[in-house]
């Protein structure tokens, strides 16, 4: 594809430039995967050094979107992405643009920016990992929000046709696969169906073994779990210091079956997180990350936050006064 250069204003007005290429308008599109025709289009390739390719798939490692795909399509995303690297103060998106691409974070700090009211503001940020831009080129949508980079660094692009084919079509075989437990869900009876069909498609299916850890306590958090299958034990390590003598205390607090999630607190919090999590026997989850969260599960806090009140009346029934001299503060 070509690139090219175009003259923007950043959210104070202040003109910019951007080398990420505009498209002509695409929101009038239908979005029916299963009677696109993009299958037929033509593979994109853009060669990569090996360093390159080996850089390309470690920033590729944990990105959601891409762990449902099967090797062979894993392999066509690699071979379309393309590198580009961008200066701080460079809007990589516009808020209302067409979508053009999707975007890996090989390096480099962004702001996530939105118009509320008609005020500019920042809604979050991304630090080094992670991507962004799916919405437009999923929902066939104007970009929901704008990203500017606050440092210098490199994204990986991945066409807009390109994720069409592969990941858009991907996601209509999930919601296929996981309507009918979705919907089954307490936690998301105050989603509409669109709104669930949404969560579905940022949601990706992860495996543990037995004892695996899945978080670690005092962890940052950017991810959150549905149990899809097996049995996911939480555990609280408390340290207490008792007459000159370190003490490590380790206190299952809770344990999730199909259907019940875990890691929000942390998310809701902005904390750490505050217990760890096992695997017992084989486990599959749903992860979902921090912005997914914010951006989808904001109806569903109520019931969440009614959980996290939970937590504390269960913990202090755990744990009596003779403990009041904890080092770890409970959830
Ligand atoms: P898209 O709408 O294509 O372009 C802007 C991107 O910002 C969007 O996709 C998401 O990937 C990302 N984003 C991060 N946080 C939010 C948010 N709270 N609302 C909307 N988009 C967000």
């Amino acid at each position: 594809m070509d690139e090219s250069f175009y003259l923007m204003h950043n959210s104070c007005g202040a003109p910019v430039m951007s080398r990420f290429i505009r498209r002509a308008s695409v929101c009038a599109e239908a979005f029916n995967p299963d009677e696109d025709d993009e299958e037929k289009e033509q593979r994109v390739t853009h060669p990569k050094t090996d360093q390159q390719r080996q850089r390309l798939q470690e920033a590729c490692r944990d990105i959601l979107l891409f762990k449902n795909l099967d090797p062979e399509q894993f392999s066509q995303v690699l071979d379309a992405m393309f590198e580009k690297s961008f200066e701080a103060g460079e809007h990589i998106i516009d808020q209302d643009d067409d979508g053009d691409n999707f975007y890996v974070i090989e390096r480099g700090t962004f702001d996530i920016c939105m118009r509320v009211d008609g005020v500019e503001k920042i809604v979050g940020a991304y630090d080094n990992k992670g991507s962004f831009g799916e919405l437009a080129l999923m929902y066939n949508t104007p970009r929901a929000a704008t990203i500017i980079a606050t440092s210098p660094g490199a994204l990986w692009c991945l066409d807009r046709l390109t994720f069409r084919r592969i990941i858009v079509k991907n996601n209509a075989l999930k919601r296929r696969l996981y309507e009918e437990f979705i919907q089954s869900l307490p936690l998301l009876t105050s989603l509409e169906l669109s709104e669930r069909m949404k969560v579905v498609d940022v949601l990706s299916s992860k495996a543990f073994s037995d004892r695996e850890q899945i978080i670690a306590q005092g962890d940052l958090a950017d991810c959150f779990y549905i149990v899809e299958s097996g049995q996911v034990r939480i555990i609280l390590k408390r340290s207490r210091t008792r007459k000159d003598q370190d003490d490590n205390e380790e206190v299952e607090i809770a344990s999730c079956s199909r259907g019940q999630y875990f890691g929000e607190l942390a998310l809701v919090t902005n904390k750490p997180r505050a217990a760890s999590a096992y695997a017992v026997g084989p486990v599959k989850c749903l992860v979902m990350d921090i912005q997914a969260f914010e951006r989808l599960l904001g109806p569903c806090m109520d019931i969440m936050k009614r959980n996290i009140a939970n937590y504390e009346e269960q913990l202090v029934a755990l744990f009596d006064s003779s403990h009041t001299d904890t080092e770890e503060k409970a959830p």
